[in-house]
């Protein structure tokens, strides 16, 4: 069985770190189009480098949960035939274990250079001020509204080859990520969600609705004892 996760904010919301669209999340307190466009980075880039560096160094603080962890139990299970998408910039799946994932919208702990985009270097504290390969300034390496998000060559021929498919703490309501389930369904997966709030669509089978720490574990526990 070949099986492909997409994840959201959802699965690290019991970790500590803020959603985005949730009461009191992430977009609720900063504007959007400042800290997560293009054109609010060219505006005000000292402002978007303290937005992330803050983000950044927050993830000093949390830990992966038990979905994460029960998540790195389903790729140990399934190798090969298993693939993490994550839309999350924080390292908490990895810091789980999980080693085949896909940060598609990039990740907090890397910077990329605005003159090279392959000078992208790892970065816990502050970003630095000038690319360590070629001295030219930086950005967060975090895929903002109208760029187009990491490895979607390698996500689209995942999601044509599946046969389950589950979206887990996502509100999916940003593409090309809203989208997958629609590959996936159309391709003869069976489409999973698992997810606090559940909204009705036809590419879904089943809505599992719960805590993340709640509801991954027992799911993932399913699916491993009948395999
Ligand atoms: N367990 C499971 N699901 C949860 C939990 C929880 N403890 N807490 C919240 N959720 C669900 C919410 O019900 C919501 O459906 O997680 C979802 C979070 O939705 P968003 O805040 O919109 O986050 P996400 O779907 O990851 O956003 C997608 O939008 O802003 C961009 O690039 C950003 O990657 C992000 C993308």
């Amino acid at each position: 069985m070949k099986i492909v996760i997409l994840t959201g904010a959802g699965i690290s919301a019991e970790s500590g770190l803020k959603t985005f669209r949730d009461a009191d999340g992430l977009w609720e307190n900063e504007p959007v189009r400042i800290v997560a466009t293009p054109e609010g980075f060219e505006s005000e880039p000292k402002r978007v480098i303290e937005f992330y560096n803050k983000l950044r160094k927050g993830l000093k603080n949390v830990e992966p949960n038990a979905a994460h962890q029960a998540l790195a139990k389903l790729e140990e299970k399934f190798g090969d035939d298993f693939l993490l998408i994550t839309q999350n910039v924080d390292d908490l799946h990895q810091r789980a274990g999980s080693k085949r994932v896909i940060p598609m919208h990039g990740e907090l702990l890397k910077v990329r250079c605005l003159g090279q985009k392959e000078h992208v270097t790892s970065c816990s504290e502050d970003q630095p001020e000038k690319c360590p390969t070629c001295g030219a300034k930086m950005r967060p390496h975090i895929v903002w509204f109208g760029e187009i998000p990491f490895e979607m060559n390698k996500i689209q021929k995942a999601l044509m080859g599946c046969n389950l498919f589950a979206y887990i703490g996502t509100s999916g309501v940003v593409y090309p990520a809203a989208g997958f389930k629609q590959i996936a369904k159309m391709a003869g997966a069976q489409v999973v969600c698992l997810n606090l709030e559940t909204t009705g669509d036809s590419y879904t089978d089943e809505f599992i609705q719960g805590k993340a720490t709640e509801v991954v574990p027992k799911w993932v526990k399913a699916i491993t004892d009948a395999n």
